[in-house]
């Protein structure tokens, strides 16, 4: 419905897509993935997401219901052309709906495919249940397998949890697992290889993620963060890397054969080599506001226009507005960039 015809200006496509329904912005970007943040809250404190305090928590009546999560997922397929959606947080497998919301979510037609990105604490126990509610895929943050090094990166002891969880994600079938990994330098920039050589040997895909200036405390600093150039010289020296372009499509990750393959490895440079001109992602924050972009600085209030009794139609085409200024790029490296004011943590991966 929405692949490009040969002699169609730019603004022609928009308009076309525009009629369809769909969520395209003006630059003619569709968005078919959609993110909803399931709650803010987490039971980690990676140092580069939160304080050790954590953060000021949203209010429970600003949270979006379970009822209310699936009513605006509903209208995002049935009407907007979502075609997948992945549960993020804060810490998804603390929300108590979790499962019930999974169940109506892949109930819907035509069906989404589903994905949950978590830090697999609690995942050893609730793994089955999710992948009978239809969750199709994981990924699961995981930065070191040190364990005095878990402790001071998440200043939480729960690295055998995290562990646990993640054997139990890939044996009830939420597969491929995923592991997301963000390297700091002096902290665990030293273990790309171990990290990599641990993931070929369990089965699981590994991705590195280029650290992003959005962390609760404002303490990202360019020097510190460990760039996709130097992860991929340092894989380099220690396995033979078939890149793998093929791959890419829309997803972030850059991606190569490791030692011939089957089995792949990703980096995504997000700061040194945004994506945005493919970017297919539209969000949705736990407190019921759109957002166009991970580094937006406006949002878009569905939780008022739902409680103030605004029909399906009408919710629909408020989020089509709020895609259709979405920014060209994420513009880390303007002078004038500015950190969104609501962290990682509160929008969602
Ligand atoms: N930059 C890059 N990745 C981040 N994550 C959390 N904060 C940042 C950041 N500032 C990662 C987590 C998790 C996923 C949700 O995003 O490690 O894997
Ligand atoms: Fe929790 Fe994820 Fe932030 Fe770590 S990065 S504190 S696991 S939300």
């Amino acid at each position: 419905m929405s692949s490009p015809t040969p002699d169609e200006t730019l603004q022609e496509r928009v308009s076309r897509l525009r009629s369809e329904g769909r969520l395209v912005d003006r630059f003619g970007r569709v968005a078919t993935d959609l993110r909803i943040s399931l709650i803010d809250k987490c039971n980690l404190r990676c140092t580069y997401c939160m304080p050790a305090e954590g953060l000021p928590w949203l209010p429970k009546e600003q949270l979006l219901t379970d009822d209310e999560i699936v009513r605006l997922a509903r209208i995002a397929v049935e009407k907007l052309g979502i075609e997948e959606i992945r549960f993020t947080g804060g810490e998804p497998l603390l929300r108590p709906g979790l499962v019930s919301i999974l169940d109506q979510v892949t109930s819907l037609s035509p069906r989404p495919q589903t994905a949950l990105t978590t830090n697999g604490l609690g995942m050893a126990r609730i793994a089955p249940a999710l992948k009978d509610a239809g969750l199709d895929r994981v990924n699961i943050s995981l930065d070191t397998l040190a364990p005095e090094r878990f402790v001071a990166l998440t200043r939480r002891d729960r690295l055998h949890d995290v562990l646990d969880g993640i054997a139990a994600a890939q044996q009830a079938g939420l597969t491929p697992v995923k592991i997301n990994t963000v390297l700091m330098r002096g902290v665990n920039d030293d273990e790309a290889p171990a990290l990599l050589r641990w993931c070929l040997a369990h089965g699981y895909e590994l991705r590195f993620i280029e650290q992003m200036p959005l962390d609760g405390g404002h303490i990202w600093d360019r020097h510190q963060m460990i760039t996709a150039q130097e992860i991929l010289a340092e894989l380099q020296q220690h396995f033979d890397l078939t890149p793998d372009p093929a791959h890419r499509g829309a997803a972030p990750a850059e991606t190569w054969l490791v030692d011939g393959g089957p089995i792949r490895v990703g980096v995504i440079g997000s700061v040194t080599r945004p994506f945005c001109g493919d970017c297919d992602r539209t969000r949705l924050t736990a407190d019921g506001q759109i957002r166009n972009c991970l580094f937006a600085t406006e949002e878009s209030d569905l939780r008022a226009a739902l409680r103030g009794g605004a029909s399906d139609d009408e919710l629909a085409d408020r989020w089509r507005t709020a895609m259709i200024g979405k920014r060209a790029g994420h513009g880390i490296d303007d002078p004038s960039f500015l950190q969104p004011a609501r962290p990682m943590s509160a929008i969602g991966g």
